[in-house]
């Protein structure tokens, strides 16, 4: 099976603060794989460090097979990532359709009816401005946005965060439509029963390094480590 990204061995600082202490993981082309952990555990470092925000210093990243350790992140994007950032950076004063606008790139693939077939809501908000648009809604214009650009991986920074359990299944219902069509997801969360919904695997990471790596059955099994890891 192919792959769509391969992190191994990386250790990245923020100047001495070791925050990433070897961590591996891949995803498999098609795979939606989570990534879980509390607070602070070093999830968005995990992110930065595979687009090339805060590079490893140590240990290599491949994407789609290719090595980009090195590689400055305007580079790496152009391979096809797609980055929901932490806290959905949408624009403002933008409307929904001027947000999904603006990030087209790309002929094929993606385009506004699409992203609306996958959040109807939004379809039904085109004109209203991000500023406007409830938690749910703009967590969902950030997904959006990143399809817009037609990724081929999609790198997602905990999606569920701050949302309404009813969006959540929403949220849910619309990740899945994108697992069928086929994309490869890598999505930091820590709401587990979201993970355990639409993982086809699940790493669990403490400190900066993986403590549980599994099938989403094994970890629904696995009390010790839910309870130790992630206090549920
Ligand atoms: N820019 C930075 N400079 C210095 N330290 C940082 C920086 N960003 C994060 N850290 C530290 O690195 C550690 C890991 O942070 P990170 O943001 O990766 O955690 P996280 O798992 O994403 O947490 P959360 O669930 O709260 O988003 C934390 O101790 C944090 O304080
Ligand atoms: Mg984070």
């Amino acid at each position: 099976m192919s792959e769509a990204l391969r992190v191994e061995d990386v250790h990245t600082y923020y100047g001495d603060s070791y925050v990433l202490q070897g961590v591996s993981l891949r995803v498999a082309s098609g795979q939606l794989v989570t990534v879980l952990g509390r607070n602070g555990v070093g999830k968005t470092t995990l992110i930065r460090s595979v687009v090339g925000f805060t590079p490893p210093r140590s240990g290599r990243v491949w994407v789609h097979g290719e090595d980009v350790t090195r590689w400055p992140s305007h580079r790496i994007a152009r391979l096809g990532i797609g980055l929901v950032p932490q806290g959905r950076r949408i624009f403002p004063s933008l409307n929904v359709e001027e947000n999904l606008t603006v990030a087209a790139r790309g002929k094929n693939g993606w385009t506004l009816d699409r992203v609306y077939e996958v959040f109807p809501r939004l379809r039904e908000r085109a004109r209203h401005r991000g500023a406007k648009l409830s938690g749910g809604e703009q967590q969902m214009l950030a997904i959006g946005r990143a399809l817009m650009t037609n990724p081929t991986l999609l790198l997602m920074d905990e999606p569920s965060e701050g949302l309404a359990p009813k969006l959540v299944l929403e949220l849910a219902h619309a990740l899945l439509q994108l697992k069928e069509r086929g994309l490869s997801i890598l999505m930091v969360e820590q709401n587990l029963p979201l993970a355990l919904r639409l993982a086809d695997y699940v790493y669990v990471i403490s400190k900066g390094t993986v403590v549980f790596e599994g099938r989403a059955d094994e970890l629904r099994e696995a009390e010790d480590v839910r309870q130790r890891y992630l206090g549920v």
